[in-house]
């Protein structure tokens, strides 16, 4: 029988390759976003795929969505919080606030949410910054860890449904368009250059290996790291 996937974020860059990369593999797709326009074009481009507004912030929402669903095979959650890093000195409460509604409450939300359907596997999209020890960067890093946090206590709590995390690092997607483009292209070159795989990820190289880890019915509780070796740079 053909495998439902969702893909919550899949508007545009991770989750957009994601969809792309299930759509190839014969799957069902399901996307969501925010944005009408974006959802819209997104569609345009993935040809079958349905998809849906949805604000992963609102659980409400999330209920009535998985309440319309059918079953699901495969939930991927790629929804992004605020974008850019924020020195610790100047953190405020309500950017830390910011932080956790915008990504730890969506992802743990649409987990809750998508229980009743969820007959799979469950994987999440964290961050690299969860690990990297990166100045501006301890509101990301705990959001993103928290999330990671979750993913073993999730393995053994929700089994058989599988859980696991992709925590990728610097990918070339809307996520950095907060820097205009010649910052961003100068900002990608000396981060590639620092890379043991010398260069920045893209969308697809992530959506692979969300896609082992929707394919691989005996991996559950990883975090996988995608990072082009960054772990081991930073640490040089
Ligand atoms: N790009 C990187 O370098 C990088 C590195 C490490 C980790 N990540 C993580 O990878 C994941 C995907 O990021 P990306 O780079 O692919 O970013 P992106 O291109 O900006 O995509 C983010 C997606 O999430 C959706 N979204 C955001 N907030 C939402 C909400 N509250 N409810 C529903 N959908 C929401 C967006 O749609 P709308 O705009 O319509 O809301 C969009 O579809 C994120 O969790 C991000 O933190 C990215």
């Amino acid at each position: 029988m053909t495998e439902r996937v969702v893909i919550l974020g899949g508007t545009s860059g991770i989750g957009l390759a994601t969809a792309h990369r299930m759509l190839d593999s014969g799957r069902e797709v399901i996307v969501t976003g925010r944005d009408a326009g974006k959802l819209d074009a997104a569609l345009a481009k993935l040809g079958d795929a349905r998809g849906e507004v949805v604000d992963a912030r609102d659980h409400a929402a999330l209920q009535a969505f998985f309440g319309s669903t059918g079953p699901v095979d495969h939930l991927v959650v790629t929804v992004t919080g605020a974008p850019g890093t924020t020195a610790f000195a100047e953190l405020t409460m309500d950017g830390l606030r910011e932080g956790v509604d915008g990504k730890l409450v969506p992802h743990t939300a649409a987990a809750r949410a998508a229980l009743p359907v969820l007959r799979g596997s469950l994987t999440f999209v964290t961050a690299a910054s969860a690990g990297a020890a990166m100045p501006g960067t301890a509101a990301l890093a705990a959001v993103n860890a928290g999330i990671e946090a979750m993913v073993p206590v999730l393995a053994v709590e929700l089994a058989p449904v599988r859980v696991n995390a992709v925590s990728p690092g610097v990918v070339d997607t809307a996520w950095w368009d907060f820097l205009d483009a010649g910052t961003k292209a100068a900002t990608f070159e000396a981060i590639a250059a620092g890379l043991p795989a010398r260069r920045v990820g893209t969308p697809d190289d992530i959506a692979s290996a969300i896609a082992f880890l929707t394919e691989n019915t005996y991996t559950t509780g990883v975090v996988l790291r995608v990072d082009g070796g960054g772990r081991l740079a930073s640490a040089a």
